[in-house]
């Protein structure tokens, strides 16, 4: 059994990690112990330990002065009784006062998960993967409880806690009135309320955080800590793209492979709180819930706050370890229905190409260059609906342009599906223009602040979807359209920050930001539940929304609107720390890039882009020949190596050298293994460069061999004629023909070697350094990747499973 309680302790065990916790002489929960799984009883030694008086503090209780709550390593902690630490509560209890103090009156254990009550998403798994434990507190002032759950997902080495605070003052249940000397009835009002605060002893850590804004999202940040507190915050009215919800705290030393390092996050879409608080008795304080910005939520007598879900995880195998753990979570705890551990469809997307200037006619002629490359699923992005010939109008309003679209959406879903496609369609049901049929009808179902200026975000409102009639509109007008054309893919996407915060259908304004998280999740649950064949991609402006919430609903987030490989190896490499590339979408599309004029390979963008859900988007009719050539191989080689892309085991190298990158992934029977190797800037007379492909059978034999990939003629420029028997212009009519037909392949090299030489590294052939050139040579430059399969030798045994990346200590 993954949780026991024996006398005062608890024990939270999965397969690799050990969390205890126990009851002290008070009734307070305190923490024991997070790491390792150790199966060692008594639990003494690892506990803090207090034989005087710690320092200055205020003793709890007269009877006992060295039990000061400031000094405990404690699960909970409230206010007023002498904890200074950031409490993951403050409150108005029914006694006016703010001070609260949750006691131990009982527990429960029960397998599997306990469903959340008040619509928030939640993990989930059956009695065999988990088991939940629930310890109920009272605070004996006013008699209000709290509940903290606490689900063991065994196999992944993940634990989620969540907290519910009920109003029971008034209540005279015997099982808490022995413990409760006040309950006089009376509203108790809550300004925060995190999901769970555990106090972990220091070792010398840093706070990784992953963070950004538009096109930049995710890219890694590493915060020292060091006396106080450092936050990870969001106020925009999304899990944003500044800064993700999922956090780890790494030990000093701590690298992709080695060392401890615990990860958090959290099942929820809006603002959210994350901090690491470093006291003054070498404890961290880790807290992670509902940001506390504008939040007040009063509960009458009887009436209950439920929290989001907090996920935690530790590893001693580095932050691959750490993310190893959140990425099987993911896959199997967060993400559900139909699309669960399927293999997602190679897509194309219109948006790049066209984004609002299309007719039928053009998509038509996109669509069957799509079909012709090997893509399954079409997708028609904005622009489809209503008056929407920019950004400027037409959003709310669902029904199709004829003028764009004269068959309807149906024809044209049916054309596509007459190709051998499927059909994808765009929304962003959350926001209306005010140059629209839905805002003209009802103004006030907008966002906005009475009495003041109105702020607009993209040249949009928020729909206020708070209020349950603009819900159900949402629920009945996008449910409509999914059903009128057969669709089966949905972008959703949710393009501003939410400003001018404010409902005149909420009794207090500061329930606002929870409830339209609450009433979204609502709309998404409404639509997409009976509908499980849709596969809905969530997009968020990209990744204003890349959350363990939306995985809820949404198997696949589109992960930036940064298509250039160089800023997505930042992007998706950060996003891979807390999510599994099953659910990152990643396309391929033009260069240079509409983000950031960067000149980039095709064989590079798709390199980095294979790496998550594949999709394309540009135009087509500025391909050569040769480049569409080379997109049907990637397209073929995407299929073949597909499940092992999405549901591999995916690692980070660490950077031997800034400007190179590594990562790999791992077929779960370990029969082969992909691994991308990407230089950013070249450097002059580059040095050796290795390929390591770790996690494979140390004793079996493999073969690795380069991925053959084009070199258009003109990477070269009038290094040309240096390798043509000929004098040739470069930039002439000839060459310029030539490499619209002509490529050559860059480097293959083929080794054989055991797993645990792959492990080692395989010094690969030199790069090209101005010095000579023939076939060993790799052409990488600037933004240069390559792709190395790696297959199992068949005339051996099979293996006998996914083997873990050896745990190896730093010497
Ligand atoms: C933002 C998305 O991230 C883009 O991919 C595209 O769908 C546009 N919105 C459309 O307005």
């Amino acid at each position: 059994m993954p949780i026991t309680a024996e006398g005062s302790t608890f024990r939270l065990d999965t397969a690799g990690t050990s969390y205890w916790f126990r009851t002290t002489s008070f009734g307070h929960l305190e923490h024991l112990y997070y790491g390792p799984r150790l199966d060692v009883q008594p639990v003494d030694a690892v506990a803090f330990k207090r034989s005087i008086q710690i320092g200055a503090t205020v003793a709890y209780d007269q009877s006992d002065l060295t039990y000061s709550l400031d000094a405990l390593p404690l699960e909970w902690s409230g206010t007023g009784y002498g904890d200074y630490r950031y409490s993951p509560i403050e409150a108005r209890l029914p006694d006016g006062g703010f001070a609260s103090d949750f006691t131990y009156v009982s527990h429960e254990i029960v397998p599997g998960d306990t469903p959340m009550l008040d619509g928030l998403p939640s993990s989930y798994g059956t009695d065999d993967q988990c088991s939940t434990l629930r310890v109920d507190l009272v605070d004996a002032a006013t008699a209000v409880r709290l509940q903290l759950f606490y689900t063991v997902y065994d196999a992944v080495d993940v634990i989620t806690r969540r907290a519910v605070l009920i109003n029971a003052s008034g209540d005279d249940d015997p099982e808490y009135a022995a413990q409760s000397t006040g309950t006089a009835a009376g509203p108790l009002t809550i300004r925060r309320l995190l999901s769970g605060s555990v106090d972990l002893p220091d070792r010398n850590f840093r706070m990784v955080t992953f963070d950004g804004d538009w096109i930049k999202e995710a890219h890694r940040h590493d915060h020292p800590l060091a006396a106080g507190l450092v936050a990870n915050s969001s106020t925009t009215g999304a899990s944003s793209n500044r800064h993700n919800p999922g956090f780890l705290l790494a030990e000093g030393g701590a690298d992709e492979d080695n060392g401890w390092v615990y990860g958090f996050n959290l099942v929820y879409s809006g603002n959210h709180l994350g901090l690491a608080e470093v006291g003054s008795h070498d404890l961290v304080r880790v807290a992670l819930g509902v940001n506390p910005h504008c939040f007040e939520w009063t509960l009458q007598p009887g009436e209950r706050f439920e929290t989001p879900e907090m996920v935690m995880t530790f590893s001693d195998a580095g932050m691959n370890g750490a993310s190893h753990h959140f990425h099987d979570f993911v896959n199997d705890h967060i993400v559900r229905g139909d699309w669960q551990h399927r293999e997602r469809p190679v897509l194309f997307n219109n948006w790049e190409a066209h984004f609002f200037d299309f007719t039928e006619k053009k998509l038509l002629q996109l669509a069957r260059g799509a079909r012709d490359l090997g893509v399954e699923l079409f997708v028609l992005d904005d622009g489809w609906f209503g008056q929407r010939d920019s950004d400027t109008a037409g959003l709310g309003d669902y029904d199709v342009n004829r003028r764009k679209l004269p068959s309807g959406l149906t024809g044209f879903a049916d054309e596509i599906r007459a190709m051998g496609m499927e059909f994808g369609l765009w929304f962003e049901p959350e926001m209306v223009n005010e140059d629209s049929d839905l805002f003209r009808a009802h103004p006030e179902w907008a966002v906005r602040a009475p009495g003041r200026r109105t702020t607009l975000g993209r040249n949009q409102l928020v729909l206020d979807l708070t209020n349950p009639d603009v819900q159900d509109y949402i629920i009945e007008s996008v449910g409509s359209v999914l059903d009128s054309a057969g669709i089966s893919y949905v972008k959703w996407d949710m393009n501003r920050h939410i400003s001018d915060a404010y409902s005149p259908t909420l009794s207090e304004q500061g329930r606002f930001f929870h409830s339209y998280i609450l009433g979204l999740y609502r709309v998404l649950d409404a639509i997409f539940r009976p509908r499980p064949q849709i596969l809905l991609e969530s997009c968020a402006s990209g990744g204003d929304r890349f959350d363990l919430g939306m995985l809820c609903y949404s198997p696949q987030v589109w992960t930036s609107d940064d298509t250039d490989p160089i800023e997505r190896l930042a992007i998706q490499g950060g996003l891979s720390y807390l999510y599994p590339p099953s659910c990152m979408g990643a396309h391929v599309s033009q260069a240079p890039h509409q983000q950031t004029l960067r000149l980039t390979p095709l064989s590079t963008r798709f390199n980095v882009a294979a790496f998550g859900v594949l999709g394309y988007e540009l135009d087509l009719k500025y391909l050569t020949g040769l480049q569409k050539k080379e997109i049907r191989e990637q397209i073929a080689f995407y299929k073949e190596h597909r499940r092992t892309f999405q549901y591999g085991r995916f690692s980070r190298f660490d950077p031997r050298k800034a400007n190179k990158i590594g990562w790999q992934t791992v077929a779960r029977d370990g029969s082969e293994a992909v691994s991308g190797f990407f230089q950013t800037l070249a450097t002059a007379n580059e040095g050796y460069d290795t390929l390591r492909v770790t996690g494979l059978d140390p004793a079996r034999r493999y073969t690795v061999t380069t991925r053959p990939q084009y070199l258009y003629l003109d990477r070269f420029g009038e290094l040309l004629k240096h390798i043509l028997p000929v004098t040739l212009d470069p930039n002439g009519p000839v060459i310029r023909t030539a490499g619209k037909v002509y490529h050559l392949t860059d480097c293959v090299e083929t080794y054989q070697a055991t797993g645990a030489l792959l492990a080692a590294g395989v010094m690969l052939d030199n790069q090209f350094m101005g010095s000579g050139y023939n076939e060993h040579t790799r052409l990488l430059g600037d933004f240069g990747s390559a792709l190395y399969v790696t297959t199992a030798d068949l005339t051996e045994p099979p293996p006998t499973g996914f083997i873990r990346p050896g745990r190896r200590r730093k010497s």
